[in-house]
Parts: C-alpha cells; sequence; structure tokens
C-alpha cells in the first residue's frame, strides 16, 4: 500500500498528524473570519472544531488512507500555525490545500507546505495529477498554486453553495510530467555559491 512519509519537514515547518491536544490551535486559526474568508467552512466555534477534530482522528485510522490533513508546526516556535491536506479524489488525482493563522501569512509558508506535499504526491502516492479548486477571489492562495508549477484549467462557474452565496473558483492542475520537467530544472540550476568568484 502506499503511504505518505509523516512527519514532512520543510526547511521551516513540520507537517503532522493532528492530536487531541492541538485542540487549542485548530480553534485559533479557525475561528479567525480572515483565515476562512474563502473557504467553504467557518468560521468555526469550540463546538465544531471538536467535531472536525473528531472526523479528522478518525480519517487517520482509515485503510486505505485517502485524506491526509496534517497540522502545520513552526519549528522555531513549536506552534501549530495551520493545516494543509492532500485528498485522493479519484485514482491518481489528489487534491490540495493549506490554511495558515493570518500572522503567519506573507513568509512563504504555504509554498514550502505546497512543494513537499506536491513531492510526497508524486514520490510517495504515485500520483498522477495534483489539483486545486481556489475562489477565484483568493488571490494569495492562487500565487502559491501557480509557483509550485499548477496550470490554470478551468473556471466552474457556481461550483459550491456555501455559506450563502454561490462560489466561483478556478481549478488548478499540475500534472506529473509538468511537475517532473520541473524538478530536472532545479536540480540543473546553479547553487548560489558555484557561481564565478570576483
Ligand atoms: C493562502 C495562504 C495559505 C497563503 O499563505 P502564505 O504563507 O502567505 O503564502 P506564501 O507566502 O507562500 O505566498 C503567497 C504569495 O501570494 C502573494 N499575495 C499575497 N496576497 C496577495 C494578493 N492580495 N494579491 C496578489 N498576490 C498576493 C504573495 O506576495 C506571495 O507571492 P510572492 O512570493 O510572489 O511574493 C494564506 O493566505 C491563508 O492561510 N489564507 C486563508 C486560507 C485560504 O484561503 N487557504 C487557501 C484555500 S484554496
Amino acid at each position: 500500500m502506499r503511504r505518505l512519509t509523516l512527519p514532512r519537514y520543510t526547511p521551516r515547518l513540520e507537517l503532522r498528524d493532528f492530536t487531541r491536544d492541538d485542540f487549542d490551535g485548530i480553534l485559533a486559526y479557525s475561528s479567525d473570519p480572515r483565515v476562512t474568508r474563502y473557504l467553504f467552512f467557518g468560521p468555526r466555534d469550540a463546538e465544531r472544531t471538536a467535531e472536525y477534530l473528531d472526523g479528522l482522528l478518525a480519517s487517520q485510522r482509515e485503510t486505505p488512507r485517502s485524506r491526509f490533513e496534517l497540522a502545520v508546526v513552526e519549528r522555531d516556535s513549536e506552534r501549530v500555525i495551520g493545516a494543509c491536506d492532500l485528498s485522493r479524489v479519484e485514482r491518481g488525482v489528489f487534491d490540495l490545500g493549506y490554511m495558515l493563522s493570518a500572522a503567519h501569512w506573507g513568509r512563504g509558508y504555504a509554498t514550502e507546505i505546497a512543494r513537499s506535499l506536491a513531492e510526497g504526491a508524486f514520490l510517495e502516492l504515485r500520483a498522477s495529477r495534483v489539483i486545486s479548486t481556489v475562489d477565484v477571489g483568493n488571490r494569495a492562495s492562487i500565487r502559491v498554486l501557480e509557483k509550485l508549477g499548477m496550470r490554470w484549467e478551468a473556471v466552474y462557474r457556481k461550483h459550491r453553495r456555501a455559506k450563502n452565496r454561490w462560489w466561483d473558483c478556478h481549478l488548478y492542475v499540475l500534472p506529473r510530467e509538468v511537475w517532473e520537467a520541473e524538478q530536472v530544472l532545479r536540480a540543473a540550476e546553479p547553487s548560489p555559491r558555484s557561481g564565478p568568484v570576483s
């Protein structure tokens, strides 16, 4: 059975399974309307957070596991600062998502998360495609997907009705071949220290 290696480490973050002890951390970011503005749910109160945590702890016990909803821990502070997820939507296709506490936006963290999850999806879960749907107004998230090398594929008008409105969403796709080509290019880039000495 294909498994995603956990925990995962990026230069500044640890991505690991949630535990019951993470309740306060989850409530802190997911009760913030700035964080949930472009998400179909929330903001969540304590009761909703408890239900959500129950559901995701149960999903950790599924076999085969089709949903990896993970805590994002800042390695320096050892604090839970958000969540990310990789969920199987059909054979070979995984959906990528992330959310961070507003105090931690703008530091490149989501880009680190997206790169790590894409690597896990392609190398460990043998994905053929990683996809993401994003509200058309969510500029920060769209930029993260573009930095990952994802390609815009479609716009779904009235993709979903949630929180008393219809949502128009972009579909972004990263095919395996595009991701592999990107890895080759990155590996061929001269490292910052290998340039000529002046
Ligand atoms: C989306 C989110 C995870 C991004 O996290 P982050 O760690 O700040 O992202 P990064 O720093 O890696 O990259 C953000 C990029 O978007 C850009 N950006 C941020 N706000 C922007 C805006 N309003 N318009 C255009 N670009 C914007 C940043 O400049 C950066 O690009 P750059 O590196 O080229 O300068 C964060 O904003 C968040 O948690 N939002 C709430 C939850 C959410 O919407 N999740 C996505 C659901 S699809």
